[in-house]
């Protein structure tokens, strides 16, 4: 595609999120010749720096994180060349002058008013200071060429968040806006609608009609790593219920949108967002479990407590691990509840989509000690990437008893060429294509689907954290949640 010459605004370009991801996605995409011909890159941070010594840090970096290593390539010494660096401070209004005259003069240098990208990988509390002075200064008066990047959190429930989309519009027009949520650019998350509307095979079962239940997992070996301090406040709904994994169930049980267009799109995920059924408050405990890892093991390695991590209070209450049981009030998914669940410190790392299909209606067959399992489509998203189908078949032998079997694609069967979510997504906001970014309605849709439960939580202590060994999969409390119902967590590996 051919792109406006654009330039690329980065605040907080010293930090995590633009060494380890956006930097290498740029970089990537420029040696996939996916950059427009014409781009600059401002990187803004605090500290005194030289071109030169940004250009350094960057590509030491690049070293480390980019999947094109850096050091063979030619190529990357040019990208590195359209890299400037600015030293900003977020409150004084002169580094907004400054930021200007050096967009001015780099439209000049294009010949052409460039498309304007801003990116704020920065703490969410600055976001209204920036936004303030872009519009005092007019640094993005174009709402056809300016765009806005902003990370999550968006905001921290949904009257901040309503706060904080109203301070963005004095701004920026919605169509300016791209929320992201980096799940959105994984290749397999957006596979899951290839699959389902590009087959006619699955669709006519995919329905309460058919399905038993459907379970999401998101599971990270990790603990906080170096974020303990952000952690804190935050928990596992809000870092990765509220977005990832409701963006998935949004991509589960959505209905066919008319067309690929993002509003098509989006308005058939929102509905879902819409649909999920709201819960009062003495209902929380009954959906939702929460859990705290202990010190355990992983791989056979000793890890530590979440309370011994760093950066965390030694009683801290802060949920690393949540399981719920959601349901959807519509006419596809009335009945079938739908299990999510997400925690740090996991037996091992695994995001997946699991459909469990109805047992047969009537057992005619004899069953060997392994029983029946019932039908299963797998979708793996990482770091698998694969689908799976699994079902009975006839146990070679004498006698007519039976076994699991299954049928697998694996997503690099047909390509080994797969980007990161944050290259699809940044070439996406560079052509201004927002279908995989959250409409300001879904991101609101989602804080309403959590905002009892996290109002419960923030009244009732926790008193059993922690409450999960680091290298489980998570409380007991979560198996009962199943339980109660006769379901079980369906564990991923091959039958
Ligand atoms: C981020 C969360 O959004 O997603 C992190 O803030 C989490 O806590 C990360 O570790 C997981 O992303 P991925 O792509 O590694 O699955």
């Amino acid at each position: 595609k051919n792109i406006n010459p654009t330039i690329i605004v980065i605040f907080g370009a010293s930090g995590d999120l633009a060494k380890r991801k956006l930097f290498p996605a740029f970089q990537n995409l420029y040696l996939d010749g996916r950059m427009p011909k014409k781009f600059q890159i401002i990187a803004l941070g605090r500290a005194e720096k030289t071109d030169e010594e940004f250009h350094n840090y960057v590509l030491e970096n690049l070293n480390t994180f980019s999947r094109k290593a850096a050091h063979e390539d030619n190529d990357t010494d040019k990208f590195i060349s359209h890299i400037s660096y600015l030293r900003h401070d977020i409150d004084k209004e002169e580094s907004y002058q400054e930021l200007n005259t050096k967009l001015d003069s780099i439209d000049q240098a294009f010949g052409i008013r460039a498309n304007r990208l801003f990116y704020l990988s920065i703490a969410p509390s600055f976001i209204t200071t920036i936004s303030v002075y872009i519009k005092k200064i007019g640094l993005a008066a174009n709402v056809k060429q300016d765009r806005i990047i902003i990370e999550k959190p968006f905001g921290y429930d949904k009257t901040s968040a309503i706060a904080l989309n109203e301070m963005l519009s004095e701004t920026f027009k919605e169509e300016q806006i791209y929320r992201i949520d980096h799940y959105l650019g994984k290749e397999t998350v957006q596979n899951i609608l290839a699959f389902r509307f590009g087959n006619s095979m699955f669709e006519p079962l995919w329905s309460r009609n058919f399905i038993d239940f459907v379970q999401i997992t998101v599971a990270e070996e990790v603990g906080v790593e170096e974020r303990g301090g952000f952690y804190e406040g935050v928990g596992a709904l809000k870092d990765m219920i509220q977005n990832h994994l409701l963006q998935i169930l949004c991509m589960t049980a959505m209905e066919a949108p008319a067309s690929l267009s993002a509003d098509d799109i989006r308005n058939r995920k929102a509905d879902v967002l819409k649909s999920i059924r709201r819960i009062k408050p003495e209902e929380v405990d009954h959906y939702i479990v929460r859990g705290q890892y202990d010190a355990g093991f992983i791989k056979g390695n000793p890890v530590a407590g979440y309370r011994q991590d760093k950066g965390i209070a030694p009683d801290s209450k802060t949920e690393t691990y949540v399981a719920m049981k959601i349901y959807l009030d519509n006419w596809r998914w009335q009945g079938v509840p739908f299990y999510l669940r997400s925690g740090k410190r996991m037996q091992e790392k695994q995001s997946s989509i699991i459909i469990q299909f109805k047992p047969v209606p009537h057992s005619t067959f004899a069953y060997g000690s392994e029983g029946m399992t019932p039908n299963r489509l797998i979708i793996n998203i990482q770091p698998a990437m694969d689908i799976k189908l699994q079902f009975m078949t006839k146990k070679p032998g004498l006698s007519l008893s039976l076994r699991p079997a299954e049928m697998v694609f694996d997503y690099f069967s047909c390509s080994t060429m797969s980007p990161e979510a944050y290259e699809t997504l940044l070439a996406d906001a560079l052509a201004g294509d927002p279908t995989l970014f959250m409409r300001w309605d879904q991101v609101e849709q989602a804080w309403d689907a959590i905002d009892t439960i996290q109002q419960v939580w923030k009244s009732t202590a926790p008193t059993d954290f922690p409450n999960y060994a680091a290298g489980s999969w998570g409380p007991e409390a979560a198996d009962e949640l199943l339980a109660r119902q006769g379901h079980a967590w369906v564990s991923n590996t091959p039958v």
